[in-house]
């Protein structure tokens, strides 16, 4: 397997390009157990029948943990709405169907949003009574199993040469609430600051799924909370600030 074409550099791991092949390499400092929870979830979303690169093998390369996926040759959603402002409009539209047929798919073995949620509201820094209160609001949310993504943003789309969209990169991916995943694709947009392009993605896809906004909302603090465990020192602070909201007007 040739090591010489990279195609995204992350903190802690490196992606690359083997003819058919896409090789994500992770450093050795990264947790073995999110590594092999990663190949599992898309093993079990490739059972679901949506449309994702599919898994080849899970190696080690040089003592370092390796994913083989099939390469997709296209641009992620991310390069076209950089490349073509003008047509953004388009792209929501394309983000919003892919998410709301993701939705449709139950994958029963996948880990349950709540446990995660619950996980990272601990972890986080907040004070015990932020925290209490988050892990009141998250038990008082309908119980719902359908696959969520987690990391629903632009970076994690491909569009094919064909127009054939390909959804990657399925670490975080949970089964649970959809307004939570929706409110997560919000708030990334608000964390690389495109509060613009986070409000009409919000309201498109209340619109397209006929869910209150509010829905969505109640999940903002919740969601905040769980991002700032991994956000860089500049993003805690917006996130902790979001996670203390209580109530939304
Ligand atoms: N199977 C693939 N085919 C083509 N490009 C890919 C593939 N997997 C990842 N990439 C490219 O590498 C980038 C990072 O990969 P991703 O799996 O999303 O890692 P991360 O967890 O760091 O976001 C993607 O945004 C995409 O540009
Ligand atoms: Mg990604």
């Amino acid at each position: 397997m040739k090591l010489d074409n990279v195609i995204a550099v992350r903190k802690n791991k490196k992606i690359y390009r083997d003819g058919e092949k896409c090789i994500k390499v992770f450093d050795k400092s990264y947790s073995k157990a999110d590594i092999l929870n990663e190949a599992l979830n898309q093993a079990r979303i490739e059972e679901t029948g949506l449309n994702l690169p599919k898994l080849l093998e899970v190696k080690t390369i040089d003592g370092k943990w390796a994913i083989v996926y099939e390469y997709i040759s296209g641009k992620t959603l991310a390069e076209l709405m950089e490349e073509n402002p003008q047509r953004i409009d388009e792209y929501l539209e394309i983000m919003v169907d892919l998410q709301l047929e993701v939705h449709t798919k139950r994958s029963p073995l996948l880990n349950k949003l709540k446990d995660k949620m619950n996980r990272k509201i601990s972890q986080t820094t907040l004070d015990e009574t932020t925290r209490y209160d988050l892990h009141t609001r998250l038990e008082s949310m309908p119980k719902h199993n359908k696959v969520c993504h987690g990391d629903f943003n632009p970076s994690n789309i491909i569009i094919d040469e064909n127009g054939t969209p390909y959804i990657l990169d399925w670490a975080h991916a949970t089964q649970g609430n959809a307004s939570a995943d929706v409110a997560r694709t919000y708030l990334l947009f608000c964390l690389a600051g495109k509060n613009e392009i986070a409000e009409k993605y919000l309201d498109l896809f209340c619109e397209k799924s006929d869910t209150p906004k509010r829905y969505v909302q109640n999940w903002m603090p919740i969601v905040a909370a769980s991002q700032s465990v991994k956000g860089n020192e500049n993003e805690r602070e917006f996130l902790i600030s979001w996670a203390s909201v209580v109530d939304y007007d």
